[in-house]
């Protein structure tokens, strides 16, 4: 068995601003259809990398710290697609998740979902999500993981660690 994961690498990154960078070069390299799950606690970045991934995918508003509604839905020009910002922080229990439809948007094929503390609701997230883990390493470094149980994926996230990392 392998000592590491063969669908993971892991970055150190420096500041805000490299957090936003990396993620914008995600956001432009997702396929119509993506989930990217974050977690990490409060404070790790997770929605600073998601602020990144909206400017990168287009989102014609800047994505904010969505804590206080459950889903926050963002268009973008070239054609109308949509990104829906979610943040699990507050969800209770399942319950919570069937009111305002986590299911439906997951299965939207056409749309890109980023969710906040994903590792809230476990279940929900689907085998070929982008995952993308937070740690807090001193007070401007944070340790990111980006990892897919999905091989389709993996390609997604290998061309993203070449256009960021040139590797
Ligand atoms: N390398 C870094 N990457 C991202 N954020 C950083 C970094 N260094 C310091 N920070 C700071 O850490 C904070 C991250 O906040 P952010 O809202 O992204 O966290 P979060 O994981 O979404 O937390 P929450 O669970 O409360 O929503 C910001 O204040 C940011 O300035
Ligand atoms: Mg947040």
């Amino acid at each position: 068995m392998p000592v590491l994961d063969p669908f993971t690498f892991e970055y150190l990154s420096h500041s805000e601003e490299q957090t936003q960078r990396l993620g914008a070069r995600l956001g432009a390299l997702l396929p119509a259809h993506a989930v990217i799950a974050l977690i990490g606690t409060l404070g790790a970045g997770k929605t600073q990398f998601a602020r990144g991934i909206g400017t990168g995918w287009g989102a014609q508003q800047p994505l904010r710290s969505p804590s206080f509604t459950l889903v926050q839905e963002h268009h973008r020009d070239r054609d109308n697609r949509t990104l829906y910002h979610i943040d699990l922080f507050r969800i209770e229990h399942n319950d919570g998740m069937q009111t305002f439809g986590l299911q439906e948007i997951l299965e939207d094929g056409q749309s890109v979902s980023i969710i906040e503390w994903a590792d809230r609701a476990p279940q929900m997230i689907p085998d070929d999500a982008i995952v993308v883990k937070f740690e807090l390493h001193s007070e401007s470094k944070r340790h990111m993981t980006f990892s897919t149980r999905s091989a389709a994926t993996w390609q997604i996230l290998l061309a993203f660690r070449k256009s960021a990392f040139g590797v």
